[in-house]
Protein backbone atom coordinates (compact mmCIF):
# COMPACT_ATOMS: atom_id res chain seq x y z
CA UNK A 1 0.00 0.00 0.00
CA UNK A 2 2.94 2.46 0.87
CA UNK A 3 0.41 5.62 1.30
CA UNK A 4 0.41 8.34 4.13
CA UNK A 5 -2.97 9.14 5.91
CA UNK A 6 -2.80 12.77 4.30
CA UNK A 7 -2.53 11.49 0.67
CA UNK A 8 -5.55 8.96 1.54
CA UNK A 9 -7.33 12.27 2.80
CA UNK A 10 -6.41 14.29 -0.53
CA UNK A 11 -9.22 12.31 -1.98
CA UNK A 12 -12.20 13.24 0.07
CA UNK A 13 -14.90 15.27 -1.55
CA UNK A 14 -13.52 14.75 -5.30
CA UNK A 15 -16.87 14.23 -7.23
CA UNK A 16 -17.78 10.47 -8.12
CA UNK A 17 -15.36 8.66 -5.50
CA UNK A 18 -17.38 7.28 -2.45
CA UNK A 19 -15.56 8.43 0.98
CA UNK A 20 -16.56 6.75 3.71
CA UNK A 21 -16.24 8.71 6.28
CA UNK A 22 -18.01 7.16 9.43
CA UNK A 23 -17.79 4.54 11.61
CA UNK A 24 -20.20 2.10 13.92
CA UNK A 25 -18.33 1.20 17.05
CA UNK A 26 -20.19 -1.17 19.48
CA UNK A 27 -18.64 -1.77 22.98
CA UNK A 28 -18.64 -4.54 25.66
CA UNK A 29 -20.32 -2.63 28.77
CA UNK A 30 -17.48 -3.81 31.05
CA UNK A 31 -14.82 -1.01 32.12
CA UNK A 32 -11.82 -2.38 29.81
CA UNK A 33 -13.57 -3.39 26.87
CA UNK A 34 -15.21 -0.02 27.08
CA UNK A 35 -12.19 2.44 27.64
CA UNK A 36 -10.22 0.47 24.97
CA UNK A 37 -12.95 1.27 22.02
CA UNK A 38 -13.47 4.12 23.44
CA UNK A 39 -9.44 5.14 22.94
CA UNK A 40 -10.04 3.26 19.54
CA UNK A 41 -12.82 5.60 18.54
CA UNK A 42 -10.43 8.92 19.60
CA UNK A 43 -7.44 7.43 17.04
CA UNK A 44 -10.29 7.03 14.29
CA UNK A 45 -11.67 10.29 15.02
CA UNK A 46 -8.19 11.13 14.98
CA UNK A 47 -7.67 9.67 11.28
CA UNK A 48 -10.82 11.90 10.08
CA UNK A 49 -13.51 9.69 10.88
CA UNK A 50 -17.18 10.45 12.43
CA UNK A 51 -18.04 8.08 15.20
CA UNK A 52 -21.09 6.91 16.04
CA UNK A 53 -20.94 4.61 19.63
CA UNK A 54 -24.05 2.50 19.69
CA UNK A 55 -24.50 0.80 23.38
CA UNK A 56 -26.85 -0.67 26.19
CA UNK A 57 -27.82 0.90 28.93
CA UNK A 58 -26.02 -1.46 31.18
CA UNK A 59 -22.69 0.08 32.51
CA UNK A 60 -23.20 2.99 29.58
CA UNK A 61 -20.58 5.45 28.45
CA UNK A 62 -20.99 8.88 29.62
CA UNK A 63 -21.33 10.94 26.03
CA UNK A 64 -20.06 14.02 28.03
CA UNK A 65 -16.78 12.65 28.26
CA UNK A 66 -16.88 12.51 24.51
CA UNK A 67 -18.30 15.17 22.52
CA UNK A 68 -16.95 14.69 19.27
CA UNK A 69 -18.87 11.39 19.25
CA UNK A 70 -22.65 10.59 18.89
CA UNK A 71 -24.02 7.87 21.12
CA UNK A 72 -27.16 5.68 20.67
CA UNK A 73 -28.74 3.92 23.30
CA UNK A 74 -29.63 -0.05 22.21
CA UNK A 75 -32.86 -0.76 23.85
CA UNK A 76 -32.45 -4.20 25.47
CA UNK A 77 -35.75 -5.49 26.18
CA UNK A 78 -34.36 -7.43 29.18
CA UNK A 79 -34.79 -5.83 32.81
CA UNK A 80 -31.67 -4.47 34.39
CA UNK A 81 -32.77 -7.05 36.96
CA UNK A 82 -32.14 -10.06 35.08
CA UNK A 83 -28.59 -8.80 34.05
CA UNK A 84 -28.15 -7.72 37.30
CA UNK A 85 -28.55 -11.61 38.12
CA UNK A 86 -26.18 -12.58 36.08
CA UNK A 87 -23.37 -10.03 37.00
CA UNK A 88 -20.42 -11.54 38.49
CA UNK A 89 -20.82 -13.87 36.25
CA UNK A 90 -19.21 -12.19 33.59
CA UNK A 91 -19.52 -15.36 30.94
CA UNK A 92 -23.13 -16.24 31.76
CA UNK A 93 -24.21 -12.18 31.37
CA UNK A 94 -21.84 -12.32 27.65
CA UNK A 95 -23.95 -15.23 26.09
CA UNK A 96 -27.65 -13.56 27.65
CA UNK A 97 -26.34 -10.54 26.10
CA UNK A 98 -25.78 -11.64 22.61
CA UNK A 99 -29.54 -13.21 22.98
CA UNK A 100 -31.01 -10.54 23.76
CA UNK A 101 -29.23 -7.62 21.53
CA UNK A 102 -30.23 -8.66 18.70
CA UNK A 103 -33.62 -7.68 18.11
CA UNK A 104 -33.27 -3.91 19.25
CA UNK A 105 -29.52 -3.81 17.55
CA UNK A 106 -30.98 -4.80 14.00
CA UNK A 107 -33.04 -1.53 14.20
CA UNK A 108 -30.66 0.66 15.82
CA UNK A 109 -27.90 -0.49 13.01
CA UNK A 110 -30.80 -0.49 10.24
CA UNK A 111 -31.95 3.37 11.24
CA UNK A 112 -28.19 4.61 11.22
CA UNK A 113 -27.39 2.80 8.07
CA UNK A 114 -31.16 4.74 6.63
CA UNK A 115 -29.68 8.10 8.56
CA UNK A 116 -26.71 7.22 5.99
CA UNK A 117 -28.66 6.97 2.83
CA UNK A 118 -30.28 10.28 3.42
CA UNK A 119 -27.52 11.97 2.95
CA UNK A 120 -24.96 11.98 5.86
CA UNK A 121 -22.09 10.34 5.96
CA UNK A 122 -21.35 6.73 3.99
CA UNK A 123 -20.96 4.44 6.57
CA UNK A 124 -17.33 2.73 7.07
CA UNK A 125 -17.46 -0.10 8.64
CA UNK A 126 -19.09 -1.26 12.05
CA UNK A 127 -16.55 -2.19 14.72
CA UNK A 128 -17.68 -4.42 17.34
CA UNK A 129 -16.19 -6.04 20.67
CA UNK A 130 -14.96 -9.60 19.04
CA UNK A 131 -17.65 -10.62 22.63
CA UNK A 132 -20.33 -9.67 20.44
CA UNK A 133 -20.78 -12.63 17.74
CA UNK A 134 -24.30 -11.95 16.90
CA UNK A 135 -23.33 -8.76 15.59
CA UNK A 136 -21.74 -10.59 12.25
CA UNK A 137 -25.05 -12.49 10.65
CA UNK A 138 -26.39 -8.69 11.44
CA UNK A 139 -23.75 -6.45 9.84
CA UNK A 140 -24.28 -9.17 6.46
CA UNK A 141 -27.88 -8.76 6.68
CA UNK A 142 -27.91 -4.93 6.36
CA UNK A 143 -24.58 -4.98 3.95
CA UNK A 144 -21.59 -3.67 5.96
CA UNK A 145 -18.38 -4.79 6.76
CA UNK A 146 -17.85 -5.87 10.25
CA UNK A 147 -14.59 -5.71 11.94
CA UNK A 148 -13.91 -6.48 15.44
CA UNK A 149 -12.06 -5.07 18.20
CA UNK A 150 -10.10 -7.63 20.47
CA UNK A 151 -8.75 -5.30 23.35
CA UNK A 152 -6.07 -7.82 24.85
CA UNK A 153 -3.26 -10.40 23.68
CA UNK A 154 -2.83 -12.06 20.63
CA UNK A 155 -1.33 -14.47 22.70
CA UNK A 156 -4.93 -14.86 24.65
CA UNK A 157 -6.99 -15.31 21.14
CA UNK A 158 -4.35 -18.36 20.18
CA UNK A 159 -5.37 -19.41 24.09
CA UNK A 160 -9.04 -19.24 23.73
CA UNK A 161 -8.90 -21.40 20.45
CA UNK A 162 -6.50 -23.81 22.11
CA UNK A 163 -9.36 -24.42 25.06
CA UNK A 164 -11.94 -24.83 22.41
CA UNK A 165 -10.07 -27.69 20.66
CA UNK A 166 -9.30 -29.14 24.03
CA UNK A 167 -12.54 -29.06 25.35
CA UNK A 168 -14.10 -30.74 21.31
CA UNK A 169 -11.16 -32.66 22.04
CA UNK A 170 -12.79 -34.33 25.22
CA UNK A 171 -9.26 -33.21 27.61
CA UNK A 172 -11.51 -31.13 29.26
CA UNK A 173 -11.72 -30.50 32.62
CA UNK A 174 -7.82 -31.68 33.55
CA UNK A 175 -6.90 -33.74 36.58
CA UNK A 176 -5.60 -31.05 38.99
CA UNK A 177 -2.70 -33.50 39.14
CA UNK A 178 -1.87 -32.72 35.66
CA UNK A 179 -2.36 -28.58 35.80
CA UNK A 180 1.47 -27.92 36.49
CA UNK A 181 2.36 -29.25 33.15
CA UNK A 182 3.08 -27.69 29.71
CA UNK A 183 0.59 -27.85 26.81
CA UNK A 184 2.86 -28.66 23.81
CA UNK A 185 0.48 -26.76 21.96
CA UNK A 186 0.55 -23.84 22.65
CA UNK A 187 3.75 -23.60 24.79
CA UNK A 188 4.92 -22.39 26.86
CA UNK A 189 1.43 -22.19 28.24
CA UNK A 190 0.48 -24.55 31.12
CA UNK A 191 -2.99 -26.61 31.69
CA UNK A 192 -3.55 -23.71 34.52
CA UNK A 193 -2.50 -20.93 32.19
CA UNK A 194 -5.66 -22.15 30.19
CA UNK A 195 -8.25 -18.65 30.16
CA UNK A 196 -10.68 -20.30 31.30
CA UNK A 197 -13.02 -17.90 32.77
CA UNK A 198 -15.69 -19.47 35.98
CA UNK A 199 -19.15 -19.66 35.29
CA UNK A 200 -22.33 -21.44 36.40
CA UNK A 201 -22.76 -23.12 32.86
CA UNK A 202 -19.72 -24.44 31.23
CA UNK A 203 -21.41 -25.42 28.47
CA UNK A 204 -22.19 -22.21 27.34
CA UNK A 205 -18.95 -20.80 28.11
CA UNK A 206 -17.75 -23.44 25.31
CA UNK A 207 -20.29 -22.44 23.08
CA UNK A 208 -19.94 -18.45 23.31
CA UNK A 209 -15.91 -19.76 22.82
CA UNK A 210 -17.01 -20.81 19.59
CA UNK A 211 -19.74 -18.48 18.74
CA UNK A 212 -16.84 -15.67 18.96
CA UNK A 213 -14.24 -18.02 16.88
CA UNK A 214 -17.08 -18.92 14.03
CA UNK A 215 -17.98 -15.08 13.61
CA UNK A 216 -13.90 -13.84 14.08
CA UNK A 217 -13.52 -15.79 10.84
CA UNK A 218 -16.30 -14.62 8.74
CA UNK A 219 -15.61 -10.53 9.47
CA UNK A 220 -13.57 -8.25 7.50
CA UNK A 221 -10.58 -7.94 10.09
CA UNK A 222 -9.08 -7.77 13.59
CA UNK A 223 -8.32 -4.77 15.17
CA UNK A 224 -5.72 -5.13 18.40
CA UNK A 225 -4.54 -3.06 21.50
CA UNK A 226 -0.81 -4.73 21.00
CA UNK A 227 1.97 -4.20 18.81
CA UNK A 228 3.79 -6.43 16.36
CA UNK A 229 6.98 -6.63 17.77
CA UNK A 230 5.69 -7.68 21.56
CA UNK A 231 3.93 -10.68 19.73
CA UNK A 232 5.53 -11.64 16.35
CA UNK A 233 5.72 -15.59 16.81
CA UNK A 234 1.58 -15.81 18.04
CA UNK A 235 0.47 -13.09 15.14
CA UNK A 236 1.97 -15.59 12.69
CA UNK A 237 -0.04 -18.14 14.27
CA UNK A 238 -3.30 -16.53 14.71
CA UNK A 239 -3.07 -15.18 11.36
CA UNK A 240 -2.87 -18.57 10.16
CA UNK A 241 -5.76 -20.07 12.02
CA UNK A 242 -7.85 -17.25 11.41
CA UNK A 243 -7.23 -15.96 7.59
CA UNK A 244 -8.60 -12.04 8.15
CA UNK A 245 -6.21 -8.94 8.20
CA UNK A 246 -4.93 -7.94 11.44
CA UNK A 247 -4.06 -4.45 12.49
CA UNK A 248 -1.89 -3.89 15.88
CA UNK A 249 -1.70 -0.48 16.61
CA UNK A 250 -1.69 -0.48 19.97
CA UNK A 251 -0.57 0.48 23.01
CA UNK A 252 -3.67 2.59 23.09
CA UNK A 253 -2.99 4.30 25.60
CA UNK A 254 0.57 5.45 24.23
CA UNK A 255 -1.49 7.86 21.95
CA UNK A 256 -3.12 9.81 24.54
CA UNK A 257 -1.84 11.95 27.97
CA UNK A 258 -1.69 9.65 31.02
CA UNK A 259 -4.37 12.21 32.72
CA UNK A 260 -6.83 10.64 30.23
CA UNK A 261 -6.14 7.42 31.71
CA UNK A 262 -10.19 6.66 32.45
CA UNK A 263 -11.16 5.97 36.48
CA UNK A 264 -12.87 2.96 37.81
CA UNK A 265 -16.96 3.91 38.69
CA UNK A 266 -16.31 6.79 40.42
CA UNK A 267 -13.68 5.95 42.33
CA UNK A 268 -11.16 9.17 42.04
CA UNK A 269 -7.44 8.90 41.24
CA UNK A 270 -5.83 9.39 44.81
CA UNK A 271 -2.61 11.92 43.71
CA UNK A 272 -1.37 11.64 47.43
CA UNK A 273 0.71 8.71 46.64
CA UNK A 274 2.74 10.73 43.65
CA UNK A 275 3.62 12.93 47.46
CA UNK A 276 4.92 9.65 49.01
CA UNK A 277 6.56 8.15 46.01
CA UNK A 278 7.86 11.61 46.13
CA UNK A 279 9.98 10.71 49.41
CA UNK A 280 11.15 7.30 48.36
CA UNK A 281 14.83 6.65 47.29
CA UNK A 282 14.91 6.01 43.54
CA UNK A 283 14.14 2.55 42.35
CA UNK A 284 13.09 1.47 46.00
CA UNK A 285 9.44 1.06 45.74
CA UNK A 286 6.84 -2.22 44.81
CA UNK A 287 3.64 -0.75 43.10
CA UNK A 288 0.67 -3.41 43.88
CA UNK A 289 -2.93 -3.45 42.23
CA UNK A 290 -4.83 -6.03 40.61
CA UNK A 291 -6.76 -3.89 38.54
CA UNK A 292 -10.77 -2.58 38.08
CA UNK A 293 -12.58 -6.11 38.36
CA UNK A 294 -10.43 -8.74 40.57
CA UNK A 295 -11.35 -9.73 44.09
CA UNK A 296 -9.73 -11.61 46.65
CA UNK A 297 -10.51 -12.93 50.22
CA UNK A 298 -9.88 -12.32 53.80
CA UNK A 299 -6.94 -14.94 53.67
CA UNK A 300 -5.24 -13.84 50.40
CA UNK A 301 -5.30 -9.87 52.21
CA UNK A 302 -3.51 -11.16 55.21
CA UNK A 303 -0.75 -13.11 53.49
CA UNK A 304 -0.26 -9.71 50.85
CA UNK A 305 0.22 -7.73 54.26
CA UNK A 306 2.42 -10.36 55.96
CA UNK A 307 4.49 -10.73 52.52
CA UNK A 308 4.89 -6.96 52.21
CA UNK A 309 5.46 -6.58 55.73
CA UNK A 310 7.94 -9.21 55.38
CA UNK A 311 9.61 -8.10 52.63
CA UNK A 312 11.05 -4.56 54.04
CA UNK A 313 10.59 -3.48 50.57
CA UNK A 314 8.12 0.42 50.59
CA UNK A 315 5.12 -0.67 48.67
CA UNK A 316 2.38 1.67 47.49
CA UNK A 317 -0.67 -0.78 47.19
CA UNK A 318 -4.27 -0.66 45.50
CA UNK A 319 -6.93 -1.88 47.46
CA UNK A 320 -9.97 -0.86 45.78
CA UNK A 321 -12.88 -0.53 47.98
CA UNK A 322 -14.91 -3.63 47.95
CA UNK A 323 -12.28 -5.89 46.75
CA UNK A 324 -11.23 -7.72 49.82
CA UNK A 325 -14.73 -9.83 50.10
CA UNK A 326 -16.91 -9.71 52.67
CA UNK A 327 -15.15 -6.16 53.86
CA UNK A 328 -15.80 -2.53 52.82
CA UNK A 329 -12.24 -1.73 52.24
CA UNK A 330 -9.79 -3.06 54.51
CA UNK A 331 -9.63 -5.79 56.87
CA UNK A 332 -8.50 -4.65 60.49
CA UNK A 333 -4.63 -5.37 60.92
CA UNK A 334 -2.80 -5.73 64.10
CA UNK A 335 -1.44 -2.33 65.25
CA UNK A 336 2.11 -1.65 64.28
CA UNK A 337 2.49 -4.00 61.27
CA UNK A 338 1.91 -2.18 57.84
CA UNK A 339 2.79 1.19 59.42
CA UNK A 340 5.59 3.25 58.13
CA UNK A 341 6.15 0.47 55.27
CA UNK A 342 3.99 1.78 52.74
CA UNK A 343 0.95 3.32 51.47
CA UNK A 344 -2.66 2.15 50.73
CA UNK A 345 -4.70 3.72 48.45
CA UNK A 346 -8.48 3.47 46.98
CA UNK A 347 -7.57 3.67 43.17
CA UNK A 348 -3.83 5.29 42.30
CA UNK A 349 -2.95 7.63 38.82
CA UNK A 350 -1.38 4.38 37.54
CA UNK A 351 0.30 5.46 34.30
CA UNK A 352 2.04 8.43 36.54
CA UNK A 353 2.94 5.58 39.66
CA UNK A 354 4.49 3.37 36.74
CA UNK A 355 6.47 6.21 35.39
CA UNK A 356 7.88 7.58 38.52
CA UNK A 357 11.43 7.34 39.34
CA UNK A 358 10.82 5.89 42.67
CA UNK A 359 8.89 2.33 40.98
CA UNK A 360 11.16 -0.29 40.89
CA UNK A 361 8.73 -2.91 40.22
CA UNK A 362 5.10 -3.69 40.18
CA UNK A 363 2.99 -6.58 41.26
CA UNK A 364 0.22 -6.80 39.19
CA UNK A 365 -2.95 -9.44 37.93
CA UNK A 366 -1.52 -9.10 34.40
CA UNK A 367 -5.05 -7.51 33.01
CA UNK A 368 -3.77 -6.31 29.14
CA UNK A 369 -3.72 -2.54 30.01
CA UNK A 370 -1.79 -2.91 33.24
CA UNK A 371 0.70 -5.30 31.31
CA UNK A 372 1.38 -3.30 28.43
CA UNK A 373 1.48 -0.20 30.75
CA UNK A 374 4.62 -1.58 32.81
CA UNK A 375 6.20 -2.20 29.35
CA UNK A 376 6.11 0.97 28.40
CA UNK A 377 7.70 2.43 31.40
CA UNK A 378 10.10 -0.07 31.86
CA UNK A 379 8.74 -1.89 35.02
CA UNK A 380 9.08 -5.57 35.69
CA UNK A 381 6.56 -7.49 36.87
CA UNK A 382 5.64 -10.11 39.56
CA UNK A 383 2.56 -11.50 38.35
CA UNK A 384 -0.46 -12.85 40.40
CA UNK A 385 -3.10 -13.29 37.63
CA UNK A 386 -6.72 -14.15 38.95
CA UNK A 387 -8.98 -15.32 35.67
CA UNK A 388 -9.20 -15.04 31.87
CA UNK A 389 -6.15 -13.72 29.67
CA UNK A 390 -4.42 -12.87 32.72
CA UNK A 391 -3.49 -15.91 33.03
CA UNK A 392 -1.77 -16.00 29.48
CA UNK A 393 -0.55 -12.73 30.14
CA UNK A 394 1.28 -13.11 33.07
CA UNK A 395 2.64 -16.83 31.55
CA UNK A 396 4.65 -14.56 28.80
CA UNK A 397 5.67 -11.93 31.22
CA UNK A 398 7.64 -14.97 32.79
CA UNK A 399 8.69 -17.24 30.16
CA UNK A 400 8.46 -15.44 26.90
CA UNK A 401 9.49 -11.82 27.58
CA UNK A 402 11.31 -12.85 30.53
CA UNK A 403 10.60 -10.04 32.52
CA UNK A 404 9.12 -10.93 35.43
CA UNK A 405 8.47 -13.77 38.20
CA UNK A 406 5.29 -15.57 37.69
CA UNK A 407 4.14 -16.27 41.70
CA UNK A 408 2.74 -19.75 41.33
CA UNK A 409 0.27 -21.35 43.29
CA UNK A 410 -1.90 -19.76 46.30
CA UNK A 411 -0.53 -16.62 47.83
CA UNK A 412 1.59 -17.25 50.69
CA UNK A 413 3.75 -14.97 52.84
CA UNK A 414 7.32 -16.33 52.08
CA UNK A 415 6.86 -17.36 48.47
CA UNK A 416 5.58 -13.24 48.33
CA UNK A 417 8.29 -12.06 50.33
CA UNK A 418 10.76 -14.36 48.46
CA UNK A 419 9.10 -12.96 44.78
CA UNK A 420 9.78 -9.32 45.67
CA UNK A 421 13.22 -9.60 46.53
CA UNK A 422 13.93 -11.54 43.66
CA UNK A 423 12.40 -8.99 41.57
CA UNK A 424 13.80 -5.98 43.28
CA UNK A 425 17.49 -7.63 43.31
CA UNK A 426 18.02 -8.34 46.50
CA UNK A 427 21.64 -9.58 47.03
CA UNK A 428 21.46 -12.97 45.61
CA UNK A 429 19.74 -11.68 42.70
CA UNK A 430 21.19 -8.40 41.56
CA UNK A 431 22.21 -10.09 38.21
CA UNK A 432 18.35 -11.71 37.64
CA UNK A 433 17.23 -7.84 38.21
CA UNK A 434 19.63 -6.96 36.03
CA UNK A 435 18.61 -9.31 33.11
CA UNK A 436 15.40 -8.11 33.69
CA UNK A 437 15.80 -4.48 33.24
CA UNK A 438 17.48 -5.03 30.30
CA UNK A 439 14.87 -6.92 28.50
CA UNK A 440 12.27 -4.85 29.99
CA UNK A 441 14.19 -1.56 28.47
CA UNK A 442 14.21 -3.18 25.29
CA UNK A 443 10.89 -3.83 25.00
CA UNK A 444 10.17 -0.49 26.24
CA UNK A 445 12.42 0.94 23.39
CA UNK A 446 9.97 -1.14 21.10
CA UNK A 447 7.17 0.46 22.11
CA UNK A 448 8.72 3.86 21.26
CA UNK A 449 10.06 3.13 18.27
CA UNK A 450 6.46 1.14 16.68
CA UNK A 451 4.77 4.35 17.16
CA UNK A 452 6.93 6.57 15.55
CA UNK A 453 6.40 7.25 11.73
CA UNK A 454 7.99 4.25 9.50
CA UNK A 455 6.85 1.96 13.16
CA UNK A 456 4.82 -0.96 12.82
CA UNK A 457 1.91 0.40 14.90
CA UNK A 458 1.91 3.57 13.15
CA UNK A 459 2.12 1.86 9.55
CA UNK A 460 -0.91 -0.57 10.92
CA UNK A 461 -3.07 2.69 11.62
CA UNK A 462 -2.13 3.84 7.65
CA UNK A 463 -3.10 0.57 6.78
CA UNK A 464 -6.36 0.71 8.58
CA UNK A 465 -7.26 3.93 7.62
CA UNK A 466 -7.09 3.39 4.05
CA UNK A 467 -8.95 -0.10 4.59
CA UNK A 468 -11.58 1.89 6.22
CA UNK A 469 -12.16 4.82 3.62
CA UNK A 470 -12.74 2.09 1.30
CA UNK A 471 -15.11 0.08 3.79
CA UNK A 472 -12.83 -2.82 4.00
CA UNK A 473 -12.11 -3.66 -0.15
CA UNK A 474 -9.03 -6.49 0.20
CA UNK A 475 -7.49 -4.92 -2.56
CA UNK A 476 -6.64 -1.36 -0.26
CA UNK A 477 -4.15 -3.93 1.87
C1 LIG B 1 -9.97 -6.56 32.71
C2 LIG B 1 -9.80 -8.05 32.66
O1 LIG B 1 -9.87 -8.52 33.98
C3 LIG B 1 -8.49 -8.41 32.03
O2 LIG B 1 -8.38 -9.81 32.02
C4 LIG B 1 -8.38 -7.85 30.65
O3 LIG B 1 -7.10 -8.08 30.15
C5 LIG B 1 -8.67 -6.35 30.66
O4 LIG B 1 -9.87 -6.07 31.38
P1 LIG B 1 -8.77 -4.91 34.48
O5 LIG B 1 -8.90 -5.33 35.88
O6 LIG B 1 -9.61 -3.79 34.02
O7 LIG B 1 -8.89 -6.14 33.53
O8 LIG B 1 -7.20 -4.66 34.27
P2 LIG B 1 -6.35 -3.88 33.23
O9 LIG B 1 -6.58 -4.28 31.82
O10 LIG B 1 -4.98 -4.02 33.70
O11 LIG B 1 -6.86 -2.38 33.35
C6 LIG B 1 -6.85 -1.67 34.53
C7 LIG B 1 -6.75 -0.20 34.16
O12 LIG B 1 -7.06 0.56 35.31
C8 LIG B 1 -5.36 0.22 33.69
O13 LIG B 1 -5.45 1.09 32.59
C9 LIG B 1 -4.79 0.96 34.89
O14 LIG B 1 -3.90 2.02 34.55
C10 LIG B 1 -6.02 1.52 35.54
N1 LIG B 1 -5.83 1.65 36.99
C11 LIG B 1 -5.74 0.55 37.79
C12 LIG B 1 -5.73 2.92 37.50
O15 LIG B 1 -5.78 3.92 36.78
N2 LIG B 1 -5.58 3.04 38.85
C13 LIG B 1 -5.51 1.99 39.70
O16 LIG B 1 -5.40 2.21 40.91
C14 LIG B 1 -5.59 0.69 39.14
Amino acid sequence: MGTTSSQDFSTLNQPNIINYHKVILFPLPFQGHMNSMLQLAQILHSQGFSVTVLHIRYNPPRPSDHPGFDFHPVDVPSPVAELEAVEGDTMALISLLNVTCVVPFRESLENLMGESSDGGDHVACLITDICWHFTQAIADEVGIPRMVLRTTSIGSISAFSAVSRLQKNGLLPLPESQIEEVIPEVAPLRWKDLPIVPTRNPKDFFRLLADIDRATKACAGLISNSFEELEEVKLAESRRSIPIPFFLIGPFHKRFPSSSTPVAGKLLQDQSCIAWLDKQSPKSTIYVSFGSIASIDERDFLEIVRGLANSGVPFLWVVRPGSVRGHEWLVTLPPGLLEGKGHIVKWAPQREVLAHPSVGAFWTHNGWNSTTEAICEGVPMLSSPMFGDQRVNARHVSDVWRVGIHLEGLLGRDEIANGIGRLMGDSSSSKEREEMMKRVMDLKMKVDGCLKPGGSSYKSLQKLTCYLFSSCQPEKL
